[in-house]
């Protein structure tokens, strides 16, 4: 990834809002990243942001960044505005559960940031992360390249790590995708999977292993129930989300056209104004073109229903 010169980054402002352990996981991987000079933290609970912002500062020192606490009007002029706040999800509930109470706090939350930050760049963390992507689209009135769902980026990235122990190869050289939901309806591209530039099963026939479509599933199933595992031990994620968070800061920071799987509002298998995951290139810009792929008729078919179920979501918020 290419870094930011230190001149770059001496203007830029980061902030967050939610001090909980997504936010400020991620102010501390923004820190160890130096993806920043001035990292902002905003919640309503100002007295557990200042001990948060204590804490950070004493690792900021080795970063020479400045993380403080702030308000909506600290906004202006930022780079990106993270939005992590809202209830996190109990062991058993799923994403779509949290719906009502966070969309509630976006109608809250999102007009302020677009106030005092109309030119920035909304990453969406909170969940559902694809309706709530959809509603910062129209809530803040920005186009939709600078309104970011963490989306798929998170499952993308779980479903390589499996891959690659499955394969025995670096997750890094597993070219592999979820898309659609970030949630239960997500899909695995497996007719674009590919290693070393081979299909998963000409791999396998070169490599002299079994393509064992059981063994292969287990992996996707894995990395859909990955957060539901998580939360039952610990409660929570954060390491994560915070990691993929960054991942996708890089490319806005650093405008480098870095293709990730993010959520966005779109047009998908026919399905329109909803948002949810498919390959996009990120620069300063945003997310700011899709990159089409030829998908197979079956992962048509699915993407379709993926995006059916976040419609429906949107619609019963509508009423
Ligand atoms: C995650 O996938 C819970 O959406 C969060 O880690």
């Amino acid at each position: 990834m290419p870094q930011p010169n230190a001149a770059d980054v001496k203007s830029i402002k980061i902030v967050i809002v939610g001090a909980g352990s997504v936010g400020v996981t991620t102010a501390y991987a923004l820190l160890l990243d130096r993806l920043a000079a001035d990292i902002v933290l905003i919640d309503i609970d100002k007295n557990r942001a200042m001990g948060e912002v204590m804490d950070l500062s004493h690792a900021a020192h080795f970063a020479q960044a400045r993380v403080r606490v702030g308000d909506y009007e600290d906004c202006a002029h930022a780079a990106a505005v993270i939005i992590t706040a809202g209830v996190n999800q109990k062991p058993g509930q799923t994403r779509l559960d949290l719906v009502k109470t966070n969309y509630a706090l976006f109608r809250d939350v999102v007009p302020r940031i677009a106030r005092h930050a109309p030119d920035t760049i909304l990453v969406v963390a909170t969940n559902p992360v694809d309706v709530l992507t959809h509603a910062a689209h129209h809530l803040s009135g920005f186009p939709l390249e600078r309104v970011i769902g963490s989306g798929t980026a998170m499952d993308t990235t779980r479903f390589r790590h499996e891959l690659g122990k499955h394969f025995g190869v670096n997750p890094r050289n597993v070219h592999a995708m979820i898309v659609g939901e970030h949630g239960d309806s997500q899909l695995p591209v497996w007719s674009l999977a590919t290693i070393c530039g081979m299909r998963l099963h000409d791999y396998c026939r070169a490599a002299r292993m079994e393509h064992d479509e059981a063994a292969l599933e287990a992996c996707a199933k894995r990395t859909r129930e990955a957060a539901y595992e998580i939360i039952r031990r610990k409660g929570k994620t954060n390491y994560g989300v915070a990691s993929v968070l960054v991942s996708i800061l890089q490319p806005i920071v650093t405008d480098s056209d870095a293709i990730m799987t993010v959520s966005r509002v779109g047009t998908y298998a026919g399905i329109q104004d909803v948002a949810l995951s498919m390959p996009c290139k990120l620069n300063r810009h945003g997310a700011y073109q899709d990159v089409p792929l030829l998908l197979s008729e079956l992962e048509e078919a699915e993407l379709r229903e993926s995006a059916q179920s976040i419609k429906e979501v949107l619609m019963s918020l509508e009423k």
